[in-house]
């Protein structure tokens, strides 16, 4: 008798009809016929996919809870389809010490319906070591606020062997891996000195994309993959937003290079006419980028993952002139409608979908058990409804920001229930409460 069986799933790309079956939030079988169970969910020929992993969300809590907060975020998770997120570190206080990484892991342990893994930042490199004990998803460093000193003193400590000895002994079935560094690729230098030129020329919102311009970020990009390859390292770009820095990217990789590209959904579907039409809402850093910049949805097969850089803020905050209002865009609750919507038109595969938002991230962040349904995995699930047809609303999002550039954008396909480890966390739109766990506990 297992607990609970998923009766009529179809799992893409053959969507041949099967049942999965679910015992201590796990996957025991997948197979035609379901076993005896003490309950059942029949979802009626549905597709199902693996939960979506965020490699990339600011949940704001602690010190930022005006903005979103653990059980806010993480209701827009389930609500859009994650059951895993990995939540930035510009907090405050920022998780740069064991001490405020401790004090996250509680809050989220207490509040997250979904499962989750913290990122950690550096102010201290002395400190990395007693941080990776607590297990990291990776040491992030914004470049557009730290040079290329510090970043190398954050390579050259995470990198040490050192380091490694004093990881766990070498036979010790518990030795993990180290986590990689990942990064915000934008010079600090030529953010500066543009965005103080640029300030003289008013505040209309689409200047901002020239405040941080494109090869700010190829700049930044070029001496990550210099330290990645002097090091020998792994490293993460976030949020990709020109096609010259991922064509830099998969140079360096072709040549041996541990290097791994994120791109948002705004830069994949938006461009910096957005800045006109939605003004300080589709402010966002890296900025959103001129058409012959961009990158776009043709560049996914160049793209390792999207991650969704979930970054909500005040309307109040947004409202503001365009260098007081702060930069982000809430994300957690569009990008698979937006997929989806490509999906039934043919666009992109499911296939491509699953390799960015589930398979990759748990490879990348050295998820175990999540990313993909096989038996023994934990059962996580999101169920589409790809005949759903809709308008993109943020009065709807349990986020608490209420805005996106995304607002009025039509789309077909999208997520009715979503499954963390065998519980149901939301159904129809509706969030019930779960206990999210750490993925590296
Ligand atoms: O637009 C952004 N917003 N980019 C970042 O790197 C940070 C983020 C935030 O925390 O608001
Ligand atoms: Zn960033
Ligand atoms: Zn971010």
């Amino acid at each position: 008798m297992v607990d609970l069986c998923l009766l009529n799933c179809k799992l893409p790309p053959k969507n041949i009809e099967c049942s999965i079956a679910i015992e201590n939030g796990k996957i025991v079988s997948i197979n035609k016929i379901a076993p005896k169970c003490d309950e059942t969910i029949d979802l009626e020929g549905k597709i199902v996919l693996p939960g979506l992993i965020d490699a990339h969300v600011h949940m704001r809590d602690p010190g930022l809870t005006h903005k979103e907060n653990w059980k806010t975020g993480s209701m827009a998770a389930a609500a859009g389809g994650f059951t895993t997120v990995l939540d930035m570190p510009n907090t405050i206080p920022e998780t740069n010490t064991p001490r405020a990484f401790r004090e996250k892991l509680e809050i989220a342990r207490e509040k997250s319906v979904v499962d989750f893994g913290l990122h950690a930042s550096v102010e201290d490199p002395g400190e990395i070591q007693a941080i990776s004990k607590l297990k990291p998803a990776s040491f992030k460093v914004f470049m557009d606020t730290v040079g290329n000193g510090p970043l190398m003193e954050v390579f050259r400590e995470v990198s040490s062997e050192i380091y490694e000895d004093h990881n766990e002994t070498p036979n010790s079935k518990l030795k993990s891996k180290k986590p990689l560094i990942s990064l915000h690729c934008e010079d600090k230098n030529i953010t500066a000195h543009c965005t103080k030129s640029m300030m003289l020329k008013g505040e209309k919102p689409e200047i901002y994309a020239d405040a941080r311009p494109s090869i700010a970020e190829v700049v930044a990009v070029s001496s990550a993959l210099a330290m990645a390859e002097y090091f020998n390292f792994p490293v993460h770009v976030c949020h990709v937003s020109t096609r010259k820095a991922l064509e830099l990217i998969n140079r360096a990789r072709s040549h041996g290079c541990k290097v791994t590209a994120e791109a948002t959904p705004h830069h994949l579907f938006l461009d910096s006419g957005y800045l006109r039409k939605f003004g300080n809402l589709a402010k966002t850093n890296p900025p959103l980028r001129n058409r012959e910049n961009n990158i776009s949805i043709d560049d996914l097969p160049k793209i390792d993952i999207i991650g969704t850089d979930h970054a909500p803020h005040t309307i109040h905050e947004k409202k503001q002139n365009v260098w007081n209002a702060p930069s982000g865009i809430p994300g957690l609750e569009t990008v698979l409608p937006l997929i989806l919507t490509e999906i039934n038109q043919g666009r992109l595969s499911f296939s491509q979908l699953e390799r960015l938002l589930c398979q990759n991230p748990a490879k990348i962040f050295n998820i175990e058990n999540k990313g993909f349904i096989k038996e023994g995995m934990d059962a996580d699930f999101v169920v589409v409804d790809m005949k759903k047809e809709g308008v993109i609303n943020p009065d709807k999002f349990h986020s608490k920001a209420h805005y996106s550039p995304f607002e009025g954008f039509k789309v077909k396909g999208k997520a009715v229930m979503t499954i963390v480890r065998g519980n149901v966390v939301m159904d129809d739109d509706e969030v019930f409460p779960n206990k999210g766990h750490f993925i590296y506990g």
